[in-house]
């Protein structure tokens, strides 16, 4: 039987305030087997691509009631990653299998409740993209926007955190049907990207305007119908101010909170109130049930060249605590993702 080194990247400690590499050590691990026990109804997971996703950020603090429980100090971290599967208990998945879904930030895996995982069926498009584009990151856009926002032709729409993951496939969903799209980044290279690249009608860098209501106002003259949110503080102060009447949010995310020790407030939440707006709150754990129908969306889109999508790949597990630190300080260009191994 095959025995293995399995390197592992652990949480030190809980954190507090911004996250660093050095929270996140790499480890080796003493020996794994290459085979599972018999009996076992676990599979055993060589992991290819991790993705690295803000929500990681809430599981570095100790739980204070949050919706996903905390890491575990001493522990590899988990989070959603592609694998490939070495040997199975499981009748759903057999030795050879691609894999997406909940997985270790470590070399090899042994997933004890694999009816999570997703078997990958369609392998015509990089396998890289079931971290993000056919992963979460992309049914949090296409529910966020088609369910959440209940989009229609012609409205006028805002996303926040716009270069990123999620951000770029809603500008894209949003220009799909027939939408005005203004997005927010925080470079000039991703600004360039958002007007050149994805479609975007118009965008700015929120990090060079002294006022963010008058940057909006300038983008929408005559006001925003839906908001998709993933940024949170001042950003979402400055929309509700240049919310059009029945408006919609879609509360995916608020970056810009996760590392305050206090969050900020927001003063002009009667707005809500006076314009009749809908905001509504969303985790994508909720919506798995929509993913063939997703897959049936999005994959004729990507074969047709109608979507376009960038990865900001690192090479090695010992690169992904810096990607991870990164998406804080918006160093990624596109969908954060860590190579491990290329099958
Ligand atoms: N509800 C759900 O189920 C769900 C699922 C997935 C993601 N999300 C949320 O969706 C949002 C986007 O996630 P993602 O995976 O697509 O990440 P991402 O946009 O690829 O990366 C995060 C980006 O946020 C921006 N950012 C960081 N700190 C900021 C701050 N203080 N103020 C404004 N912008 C800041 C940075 O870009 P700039 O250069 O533009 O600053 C950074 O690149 C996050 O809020 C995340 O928590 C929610």
């Amino acid at each position: 039987m095959e025995q293995v080194k399995n390197k592992q990247i652990i949480l030190k400690d809980y954190v507090n305030g911004f996250p660093k590499e050095s929270d996140m050590p790499l480890i080796t691990s003493s020996t794994i087997n290459l085979k599972l026990p018999e009996g076992s109804n676990a599979v055993l997971l060589k992991n290819l691509y991790l993705s690295c996703d803000p929500y990681m950020r809430g599981r570095m603090s100790e739980s204070k009631g949050s919706y996903v429980d905390s890491f575990t100090p001493g522990s590899p971290i988990t989070g959603y990653g592609v694998a490939k599967v070495l040997d199975s208990g499981h009748s759903k998945f057999k030795k050879g299998d691609f894999v997406w879904g909940m997985t270790g930030w470590e070399e090899y895996s042994i997933i004890n409740a694999p009816e999570t995982l997703f078997k990958i069926e369609d392998t015509d498009v990089p396998l890289s993209y079931y971290t993000g584009l056919l992963g979460m990151a992309g049914m949090t856009a296409y529910v966020g926007f088609y369910e959440i926002c209940a989009p229609k032709k012609g409205e006028y729409v805002y996303v926040s955190a716009a270069a990123g993951a999620v951000g770029q496939l809603v500008g894209q969903f949003a220009k799909l049907c027939g939408c005005y799209v203004v997005g927010s980044a925080g470079t000039k290279e991703k600004v360039d990207l958002l007007k050149n690249k994805y479609g975007f009608d118009e965008a700015f860098n929120y990090k060079e305007e002294q006022d963010l209501t008058a940057a909006l106002k300038r983008c929408f003259p005559n006001g925003i119908d839906i908001y998709f949110e993933n940024v949170g503080g001042k950003m979402l102060e400055a929309v509700l101010s240049n919310m059009r009447l029945n408006g919609r949010i879609a509360a995916c995310g608020m970056i810009s909170q996760y590392n305050l020790e206090e969050g900020e407030g927001v003063r002009n939440l009667f707005l809500v109130v006076t314009k009749r707006l809908r905001i509504q709150g969303f985790i994508i754990g909720d919506h798995y049930h929509m993913y063939p129908k997703y897959m049936e969306t999005v994959l004729p889109l990507i074969k047709q060249g109608k979507i376009c999508y960038i990865e900001d790949v690192v090479e090695g597990l010992e690169s992904a605590p810096a990607a991870l630190v990164g998406l804080f300080s918006g160093r990624n260009v596109g969908k954060q993702l860590v190579v491990v191994a290329r099958e």
